[in-house]
């Protein structure tokens, strides 16, 4: 069990998404879309890509720590969008990579250029420095065609300090828990199945996307905050993983890429939502690489919870106190 630190407040921008909607009725306390908490123009409004990320501010008894899960598919975007937004990268004490695929990884570098500090945490897992390999339609296992993870090196010199969570880590003042691994605690998701990476001997063995973490927040008087990348280890697991990790049955929020999209991985929909909707979360954000058929079925599920994101949407559970 991890001693996660209970904060009075978090708040989490949406600096990367797959969409943006800046039209559409919203009328909630808890969530602003660009328009409603930031003044934006066409050379405002932030920039929509295949690729997540957000910036997580918690606020406890008058400390506030900064932290991004992700950064993007492309150098530029999340910094770009921080500037749209307003958002200081400066104050970011450390950076969550949720897994190895490039939609998250792809701003890392220049984001540590952007925030300019010697002692950026850089959560990692140490899978995403390996060599991945897809299974062919003849069965034959092929390197994989996708960018790669930057060296350790590259992170070094821009700042980074590279952290190892493969087991569960607390973070940003004890107040965001990293969850390390994430294992299977639903029957019916199986990952990656086809998917390998290169062992020591040079031999492929099986890879089941182990490297996906999640980050989760206690917010006092409403519960968990779950925050997933692409949530390739089941968003029912990853939530079940939260609860059991800091003994806080209660989900108040869930957010992130909760992977459904796709033929191997939407027979899963139903069981997901109905798994999903047991947990009876206040506010429901998939988005990313969820896709819109489990976009729909968790929407009409949970018609009160659920919330369809856009790029530049803030989030706020718990009333952040703002004094430092
Ligand atoms: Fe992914
Ligand atoms: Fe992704």
């Amino acid at each position: 069990m991890m001693n996660l630190r209970a904060v009075d407040a978090i708040e989490i921008f949406s600096l990367v998404d797959n969409s943006i909607e800046v039209i559409y009725h919203l009328d909630r306390d808890d969530v602003k879309r660009p328009n409603q908490w930031f003044e934006s123009d066409a050379q405002t409004l932030p920039l929509a890509d295949h690729g997540f990320a957000v910036l997580v501010r918690t606020y406890a008894g008058g400390d506030v720590h900064t932290v991004l899960l992700d950064t993007g598919p492309r150098p530029d975007i999340l910094v770009e969008n921080a500037r749209r937004m307003a958002l200081d990268l400066q104050a970011v004490e450390a950076i969550v990579i949720s897994h190895s695929h490039w939609d998250h990884h792809g701003g890392l570098l220049s984001v540590l250029d952007a925030i300019e500090k010697p002692d950026v945490s850089v959560l990692i897992h140490a899978n995403m420095f390996g060599v991945f390999g897809v299974r062919k339609k003849d069965g034959a296992i092929e390197v994989e065609a996708r960018a790669p993870f930057p060296t350790e090196a590259d992170i070094r010199a821009r700042g980074g300090v590279p952290v190892d969570s493969a087991a569960p880590v607390l973070i940003a003042g004890g107040t965001l828990l990293v969850t390390g691994e994430i294992p299977r605690l639903a029957d019916y998701e199986t990952g990656f199945p086809g998917r390998f990476i290169r062992a020591d001997d040079g031999g492929w063995q099986p890879y089941d996307m182990c490297d996906e973490r999640a980050l989760a927040a206690n917010v006092a008087g409403c519960g968990l905050v779950v925050l997933t990348g692409c949530g390739h280890r089941g968003i029912v697991s990853t939530a079940r993983r939260a609860r059991a990790l800091t003994g806080v049955d209660r989900v108040h929020m869930m957010m992130g890429g909760f992977h459904l999209a796709g033929e191997k991985v939407e027979p899963r929909i139903p069981q997901t939502v109905a798994d999903v909707a047991a947990l009876a979360p206040g506010l429901l954000v998939p988005c990313h690489c969820t896709g819109f058929p489990a976009m729909m079925a968790f929407a009409q599920a949970m018609p009160g919870a659920f919330v369809a994101n856009s790029v530049g949407n803030r989030y706020t559970v718990g009333a952040p106190r703002r004094e430092k």
